[in-house]
């Protein structure tokens, strides 16, 4: 159900606004005050709340005109329904790499949405960011999106050698392509939190398609340890999540998340391992992929575990030297 918040601000459409200063009634001084709470761009504060500009100083009503003027200016805003399938029209695909993949999930990656992707130590997370990062560089008809990507490294896991391995296999300009992948390392949760609150202006600015935090748990999961402080890191990972959504509707730019797995020992059948992060994280990703090593070295294999309309599946595919790759037909005979 809408808020009422959400009601009562319909998008105006009378004129589209560039830059914060444009907008009537937001001086230097408050734009400098919501540029340091995070707010450096017009596609952010549509999809801001009023009460979240409240620390500007600004009141309740200028707020509310505020957000109705960006979201005016702003393609994607809050719609009817009946609009909504014209806002999937804005959605575009990225393709993995392995054909195998992209069909399990429908054709590729999409934009505006949460890919989670869990999964024990070495099972690939990291790599897929990777090749997304390297991919979403190519042009449409190669099944990317002609973008940069944005890279929020939290375990100093980011490799600039496979970037260029993969840039190569695909015949582009390594160097280019390093360019065109930014990346901020995170050291703590709160500073991987702060960096994601303020990635709007570096989203903008370098036509980011494709943000990528990898891993999105493994800061909180190291810094909240006990049962007293769980509430407080679930409220955190919450923020986090809904601010990647925001992030990625507002840019219509793809969210990556990579997440670890648990073991429960008390589970007899069926999968005893489980993502972090419970409800929140499983709740706010949009489809969840749970890849598993397999005995044969680089195969792995990829299960869809949730998505919002299809059904659950697996596919395998493996990682070379190349980057992602096809497991050719002879080599699935092979045992
Ligand atoms: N250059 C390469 N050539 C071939 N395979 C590689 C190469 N680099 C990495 N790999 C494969 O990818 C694996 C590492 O995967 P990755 O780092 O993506 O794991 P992960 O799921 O992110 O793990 P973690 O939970 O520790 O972050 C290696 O064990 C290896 O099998
Ligand atoms: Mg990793």
């Amino acid at each position: 159900m809408a808020s009422i918040e959400e009601e009562t601000i319909a998008p105006s459409t009378e004129k589209k606004y560039d830059i914060l200063e444009d907008l009537p009634g937001v001086g230097p001084a408050t734009s400098q005050k919501l540029q340091e709470m995070g707010f450096h761009t017009i596609e952010s504060l549509a999809t801001a709340t009023a009460r979240e500009l409240e620390p500007a100083g600004i009141s309740q009503k200028k707020a509310l005109d505020v957000i109705r003027l960006a979201r005016g200016s702003i393609t994607l805003s809050f719609v009817r329904a009946d609009e909504l399938v014209k806002q999937r029209e804005n959605i575009l695909r990225l393709t993995t790499g392995s054909k195998v993949l992209d069909d399990l999930i429908g054709g590729g990656m999409e934009t505006q949405t949460i890919t989670e992707f869990y999964g024990e130590y070495g099972s690939g997370k990291s790599q897929v960011c990777h090749q997304l990062a390297v991919n979403v560089q190519l042009p449409p008809e190669q099944g990317g999106l002609d973008g940069g990507a944005l890279y929020i490294d939290t375990e100093n896991t980011f490799h600039t050698e496979r970037i260029v391995s993969m840039a190569k296999h695909l015949n582009l300009d390594p160097q280019l392509v390093a360019r065109n992948i930014i990346v901020a390392e995170a050291f703590t949760s709160d500073h991987q939190i702060f960096l994601l609150e303020n990635a709007d202006l570096v989203i903008k600015e370098n036509n980011i398609r494709l943000i990528i935090v990898d891993s999105l748990t493994g800061h909180f999961r190291s810094e909240y340890v006990g049962r007293e402080t769980l509430a407080m890191r679930q409220q955190k990972l919450n923020k986090h999540m809904h601010k990647l959504i925001r992030l990625a509707r507002a840019f219509n730019t793809i969210a990556v998340v990579t997440n670890q797995v648990m073991s429960k020992p008390d589970v007899f059948f069926g999968d005893a391992v489980h993502p972090i992060g419970g409800h929140v994280v499983a709740h706010t990703s949009h489809t969840r992929l749970y890849l598993r090593k397999s005995a044969r070295g680089p195969v792995r294999i990829a299960r869809l575990v949730s998505s919002p309309y299809l059904p659950d599946g697996e596919g395998i595919f493996k990682i070379t030297q190349n980057g992602l790759e096809e497991v050719g037909e002879d080599e699935k005979k092979r045992k």
